[in-house]
């Protein structure tokens, strides 16, 4: 398999030959960051909350923290956004990526270059932590108010998909904190209900598949 493909909607996405998966959906890599992290995660939180703690499971390739900082400044949020990465892609990967002329911005790189394991300021309303360790090693004094779920499918990583899992990442959020993903495999939404989630089902991209918000109790 490629290692660079260009999705449906014009947006670039990698594959994974260690997973046998590719970083996003090949129907379209934006449309399903902006329907199932900004508009189901952080955009229905940001009616709420202007100031939002993220938490992402797998940085990858950096776009859904790239659109992230995007809809900070245009809706004038403050995020802290934390994102865990233990296997993170290399320069020459980032190079591949078209998002920066996509979106017309430069941050994508400032995104990758920056440090790890502390707070770094990309502008004044996004600030990234990325932490380069397995959601399993993570642990947190912090509280999430939104956490982009973004794992590798259960066929490939069903370790990550578990009632077990799932306890543990509520156990880092905020009661009425919103899990987004994906993945609404029933196994999932289960997994989820019996570690304390509310599940709910939207509609998904492409009027197909369905997509989970998940509210913690
Ligand atoms: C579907 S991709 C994420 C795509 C990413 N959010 C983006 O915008 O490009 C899944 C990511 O999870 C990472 N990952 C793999 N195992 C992990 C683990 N145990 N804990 C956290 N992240 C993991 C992978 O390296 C990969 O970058």
């Amino acid at each position: 398999m490629e290692r660079l493909r260009i999705t449906d909607d014009g947006f670039t996405t990698l594959y994974s030959s260690e997973f046998g998966q590719f970083y996003h959906s090949v129907r379209g890599a934006m449309a399903e960051t902006q329907l199932v992290y900004i508009d189901l995660g952080l955009l229905a939180k940001a009616q709420e909350i202007k100031e939002i703690n993220v938490l992402e499971i797998g940085f990858g390739t950096g776009l859904n923290a790239l659109v992230s900082v995007l809809e900070a400044q245009k809706h004038d949020l403050k995020l802290h956004y934390t994102t865990l990465e233990p296997f993170p892609i290399s320069n020459d990967d980032v190079q591949l990526l078209n998002y920066q002329d996509e979106l017309h911005t430069q941050i994508l790189k400032n995104l990758h270059e920056a440090k790890w394991e502390e707070e770094v300021e990309i502008n004044s309303n996004f600030y990234l932590t990325k932490i380069k360790t397995t959601l399993q090693n993570f642990s947190s004094n912090k509280l999430f108010d939104v956490v982009y779920y973004d794992a590798f499918a259960p066929s490939s990583q069903p370790e990550l998909w578990t009632e077990e899992t799932f306890a543990k990442v509520a156990s880092v959020m905020q009661k009425g904190g919103f899990l987004t993903t994906y993945c609404s495999k029933t196994v999932v939404r289960k997994a989820m209900q019996a570690a304390g989630f509310i599940v709910e089902k939207h509609q998904g991209m492409w009027g197909k598949r369905e997509v989970v918000r998940a509210v913690k109790g």
